[in-house]
């Protein structure tokens, strides 16, 4: 069954939405808070380890009702049903959607094309086991004898961003391993790499799904070549490994048929870090805290899944963000995480959010006349505060954030972690409530600063309070924005698995990769035309 295709304009729920807008659209929270003492229990969930409280949101029971009437309306169900039973939902690119199936039990059942994929992927499992086993233990060797130190990641998108953001989060579980990873085919990016490296001792994984990339592949050839500056052709075969779905392209490059960790069309760029494109995180945390991240996606999985829409975390998630981004006039979110380990992860869902929901033609192939994928941004706090905090509290923008914080501190410092603790509620009231005239007045401030020390207040936020950042509740915590970026595609009637708006500028790119070295130069608008020359006569 095809994903439904209902424009959600059209439905009554919208239009209940929007009149319900006007209504609200002057509402200060503090006042609502101020009417029901209850408002903080009856807007929050708690699961598992998960706290959500989403009651300092420009929201009231009415407004929840008919965002859930919404998802009624768009078919929410049934779309969650189509993808969790391996239907084609990915419909340009003709794929099921399945990165659900990567976290699930063994003896879970996803069907592709009539087939359990299950089977392929415990296979693929086992062989990251036994693999990240051996390179972790030390057992597996190098051309020289010598065991592992060292692992490169090398992708770009979904076989970089996600493998890179979870490695980082999870340091606190790293192993003795060291790992990089190589994106950027700027050169600088490799070679800084490089100086740090010795060949005898690193371990090259080279990630690509289709493996054409130009990127990784320019980035695995230069190192390559450097390899091959100290070993032999034969020692590639001890050194470099892949994961990629092309596996004749694979080979050609030289990687040893044993060496290839495979991944399925089914699973998207930025969803495949729960494939073998997740092995640099294996390898750093070891297996056992890389299968504790899986089970944490499927627990959310289940949950979204299971849960009533009214308690769901994804869902709800989801229909506030709409709520903003639709009737607000809101255009970016920001994400917030009090931890220093979740330092990548609001780069890491700019690709996923973004890259999923930046569309402009709905379900039905026409050009849409909403707003769809909202911006994503952020940085941890309370680094942040003292640098783009001053904008969301008094600018003139209306900003949306997630703040994500933990209940315990991994190192245990009590001290830090209250203090760090205190700002991340802090921030949350203040944003809430604001400071106003007579507050101001009553800190003695002298009149003519007044108006400039008042702060509006009103301004949205979801807490997210998590007990512990462990592997398994950060596997929670990217499944629920998964979710959340499915929920969202869903309302909005797009298609939220393909990517085409990547391809245009790579392929400029190509052709004017060719002009370089000719002195023919094919037609371009005049300002292109100037760069291109500018930069042939200079370089
Ligand atoms: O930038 C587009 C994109 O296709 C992403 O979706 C993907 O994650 C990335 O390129 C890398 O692709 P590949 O894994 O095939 O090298």
């Amino acid at each position: 069954m095809a994903l439904p295709t209902v424009n959600p304009t059209t439905t009554d729920a919208w239009s209940k939405l929007q009149a319900h807008f006007e209504d609200l659209k002057n509402t200060h929270m503090k006042d609502l808070f101020a009417q029901d003492a209850e408002r903080a229990n009856k807007n929050s969930i708690t699961w598992d380890d998960f706290y959500l409280d989403f009651s300092k949101n420009r929201i009231t029971d009415e407004t929840l009702k008919l965002l859930l009437e919404l998802a009624e309306e768009v078919k929410l169900k049934e779309a969650i049903t189509s993808q969790f039973s391996g239907e084609k939902i990915n419909q340009t690119e003709g794929r099921a959607v399945l990165h659900t199936a990567l976290r699930a039990p063994k003896d879970a059942q996803f069907f592709v094309d009539g087939e359990n994929v299950m089977p392929e992927v415990y296979d693929v499992q086992e062989k990251i086991e036994g693999f990240t086993n051996k390179v972790v233990s030390g057992e597996l060797k190098g051309f020289t004898g010598k065991s592992f130190t060292h692992i490169v990641n090398i992708g770009i998108g979904g076989s970089d961003l996600g493998p890179a953001m979870v490695v980082d989060a999870l340091q606190y579980y790293k192993n003795q391993l060291t790992t990089y990873f190589v994106s950027n085919v700027d050169g600088d990016h490799v070679n800084e790499v490089i100086k740090k490296l010795d060949p005898e001792t690193t371990l090259f994984v080279v990630v690509s799904k289709t493996f054409t990339t130009q990127e990784t592949l320019s980035n695995a050839n230069t190192l390559k070549s450097w390899f091959l500056q100290s070993a032999t052709e034969a020692d590639i075969a001890k050194h470099f490994v892949a994961v990629s779905t092309n596996l004749e392209k694979v080979k050609d490059f030289g990687i040893d048929a044993n060496n290839i960790f495979p991944m399925w069309d089914w699973v998207g760029g930025r969803f495949s870090l729960w494939s073998a494109v997740g092995l640099s995180i294996s390898l750093a945390v070891g297996y056992e805290n890389y299968s504790n991240l899986l089970l944490g996606a499927h627990k959310m999985d289940e949950h979204f899944k299971t849960s009533s829409f009214d308690n769901n975390i994804p869902v709800i998630l989801a229909l506030i963000s709409v709520w903003y981004n639709n009737f607000f006039g809101a255009e970016t979110e920001a994400i917030i995480p009090y931890s220093q380990y979740l330092n990548q992860f609001a780069t890491y869902l700019q690709q996923g959010i973004m890259e999923s929901n930046g569309k402009s033609v709905d379900r039905n192939g026409n050009a849409i006349d909403y707003q769809t994928g909202t911006i994503i941004w952020g940085e941890p706090g309370t680094n942040s505060q003292h640098a783009f905090f001053q904008l969301i509290h008094q600018g003139t923008k209306l900003i949306p954030a997630d703040f994500i914080g933990f209940v315990e501190s991994l190192h245990g410092n009590t001290d830090h972690h209250d203090k760090l603790t205190s700002n991340f509620l802090a921030q949350t009231e203040a944003l809430l409530n604001g400071k106003t005239e007579a507050e101001v007045v009553a800190e003695g401030t002298q009149e003519s600063i007044i108006p400039f020390k008042i702060f509006q207040g009103n301004k949205p936020t979801n807490t997210i309070f998590i007990n512990k950042l462990t592997p398994e509740s950060l596997g929670k915590l990217i499944a629920m924005y998964e979710h959340k970026i499915f929920v969202q595609g869903i309302v909005w009637n797009i298609f939220s698995y393909d990517q085409f708006g990547v391809e245009l500028g790579k392929q400029l790119a190509n052709k004017i990769l060719q002009e370089f070295n000719t002195s023919e130069v094919k037609p371009h608008d005049s300002s292109t035309q100037n760069l291109l020359k500018h930069y042939k006569r200079f370089k």
